[in-house]
């Protein structure tokens, strides 16, 4: 049997306050790491465990070449990585963003027909001591992914395939666990047992849709926008942590928090805004500056992250996402995937 560390050396993440880098021995590359691995099933979940749920992997170029090397990683890390054939459609995304021989990954990209656009840039660009934004509200675009679906995925896979030039196209992170132990006790007390109203983006609940009079879209039941507590205890490190998202994920219309007054000045929203800007101080937040052939692994039930602003008319980025689910913890015991239509009658 392999130990870990024989495999690889695994450090502290520098710049953040979570997170490990991962470094495989022997010069091995992701053929002959992921192969290893495989013999030693454990090692990366737990090794993303004891680094509060963020791993950096560089060189893990040889992925370009083997696309299902990143799928056999995902295995690692639960027994579903998501199919996209299957459940995107049933979102009514295109299929143009799905890999054509690999179906479990998503291709995050402004290059047509596909098409994302970047979020746009801070304004203004810098903060006033002339350090790159991260705070929320000066940076926007903070969610956990597909926190819209009940249950939601445990972990994504994240590799830069053709990244921006350094300097833009970050993707930042935010360590709900930690900002949650850091919460004002007051505060702690007044989002226990609340739920936030999650949303798909782009449906016309988003804070600015609504501000801006957008007619928001009718969802058929399985678009529906669902609720998920805003204290989320790890079902395997068992830490609470804020699981929160803001203004293009959260509905709007009827939320964002059940129970307070909805829309964007309500009460609700206030409780958004404390929430957000709280957790995305400096000491909770890594920024990633991507080159090519990095791979990150994040914990979508305690990390939030955000993309960045970067020159979309200038240079074209393909990042490859996979997304595992199959542990979201007890709260979500029995229950039917909101996300797939359920057979009428
Ligand atoms: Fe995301």
């Amino acid at each position: 049997m392999t130990s870990p560390s024989q495999l690889f050396e695994l450090s502290p993440l520098p710049g953040a306050s979570f997170g490990g880098v991962v470094r495989f021995k022997s010069g091995m590359g992701a053929r002959a790491a992921t192969a290893a691995l495989e013999q030693a099933p454990d090692a990366l979940a737990n090794a993303l465990y004891a680094s509060g749920g963020f791993l950096f992997l560089p060189l893990m170029d040889e992925i370009f070449d083997e696309p299902r090397l990143l799928v056999r990683l995902s295995r690692l890390f639960g027994p579903e990585v998501e199919n996209n054939l299957v459940t995107f459609t049933a979102e009514n995304k295109t299929l143009f963003n799905i890999h054509e021989d690999v179906p479990e990954i998503l291709l995050v990209t402004n290059a047509p027909p596909i098409n994302n656009q970047p979020m746009t840039r801070p304004e203004p660009p810098l903060t006033p001591d002339g350090k790159f934004p991260t705070r929320f509200p000066q940076r926007r675009g903070w969610h956990s992914d597909q926190s819209f679906r009940r249950p939601p995925p445990d972990f994504s896979l994240f590799i830069a395939v053709q990244p921006t030039p350094k300097g833009q196209g970050q993707t930042l992170f935010a360590d709900g666990a930690a900002a949650y132990a850091a919460l004002p006790e007051n505060l702690k007390r007044r989002i226990q047992g609340v739920e936030a109203l999650h949303t798909l983006p782009s449906n016309g609940r988003s804070e600015k849709a609504v501000r801006s009079g957008v007619q928001p879209k009718v969802l058929l039941p399985h678009q529906r926008s669902q609720k998920q507590s805003m204290v989320r205890i790890h079902p395997v490190t068992g830490k609470p942590s804020i699981y929160m998202c803001e203004s293009g994920q959260l509905d709007w219309v009827d939320g964002p928090i059940v129970g307070l007054s909805p829309g964007p000045d309500g009460e609700g929203a206030k409780l958004v805004y404390e929430l957000m800007s709280h957790m995305t101080q400096d000491q909770f937040v890594y920024a990633h500056d991507w080159t090519k052939g990095d791979l990150v692994i994040y914990d979508n039930r305690n990390l939030l992250h955000a993309p960045s602003w970067y020159e979309a008319d200038k240079y074209i980025r393909i990042m490859w996402r996979t997304t595992v689910m199959g542990n979201p913890g007890p709260e979500y015991a029995g229950e039917e995937r909101s996300w797939i239509p359920q057979p009428v009658g």
